[in-house]
């Protein structure tokens, strides 16, 4: 589902400011599969899972998304990749403000043709799928920090996409609230989603098929499961 080649990444590059946040990351990660990403603040988590979702684009090597090389890819091509392929869920929840959960859910929905109606009725699915659905008309700040996450997974899960790329995504809660929100990644991988999870908790490392270490933008493999 998602492979990676000798992917590097400088930033500000030939300046003096340059940063090799990638350097040259093998990634091979299988459809289905529930793989968990650990390592220090600057090591490069972020850089790679937004590679990983094509939020940015890499300054060498190659990655492969369900076959595809997104290098060929033009800037309309891209979206839609991400659109059909990538849900992606932040640690800062990353939902507009004015809207309601039941509309930050259907955003993605929103150049895609489908009718209004089944926007909305899918939202209302996907919110209720993570547990929201009596808070569809609250705003973000009338949520909890939990519940605002679901609402940033239910998003992302709107378009069925099979990747879930999921970054830090319960730093910014307590560590019961956390837990449950791992609980529905555990589901999704149940559900048959491939998912790459950015956490400090070596706990759910330990549910994973595979964690990994990132160091110094090297990713090591940290060991297999028995
Ligand atoms: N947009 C950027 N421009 C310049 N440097 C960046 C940028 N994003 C990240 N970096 C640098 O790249 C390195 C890796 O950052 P990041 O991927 O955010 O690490 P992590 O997510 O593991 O904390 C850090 O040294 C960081 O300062
Ligand atoms: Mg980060």
């Amino acid at each position: 589902m998602i492979r990676t080649e000798r992917l590097t990444k400088v930033y500000a590059a030939g300046t003096e400011a340059e940063v090799a946040a990638l350097r040259g990351v093998d990634l091979e990660i299988a459809h289905g599969e529930f793989v968990a990403i650990m390592g220090p603040s600057g090591s490069g988590k972020s850089t790679l899972m937004n590679m990983l979702g094509c939020l940015d684009t890499p300054t060498g090597g190659s990655y492969h998304c369900d076959g595809t090389d997104v290098s060929t890819l033009d800037a309309e091509e891209l979206a839609v990749l991400r659109r059909d392929k990538i849900g992606f869920v932040f640690q800062g929840f990353n939902l507009l403000p004015r809207m309601t959960a039941l509309e930050n859910v259907a955003m993605p929905l929103a150049y895609t043709g489908v009718p209004a109606a089944e926007r909305a009725a899918r939202a209302h699915e996907a919110l209720a799928s993570v547990g929201l659905a009596n808070r569809e008309s609250h705003r973000p700040s009338e949520l909890s920090g939990g519940q605002q996450q679901r609402v940033a997974i239910a998003r992302a899960l709107i378009n069925r996409p099979p990747v879930l790329l999921a970054d830090e995504p319960t730093g910014a809660l307590d560590s019961r609230t956390g837990e449950e929100i791992l609980e529905l990644f555990r589901r999704l991988r149940e559900d048959g989603h491939t998912v790459v999870l950015i956490t400090h908790d070596a706990e759910v490392a330990a549910h994973a098929d595979r964690t990994y270490a990132m160091h110094d933008g090297e990713l090591h493999l940290q060991g297999a499961p028995a």
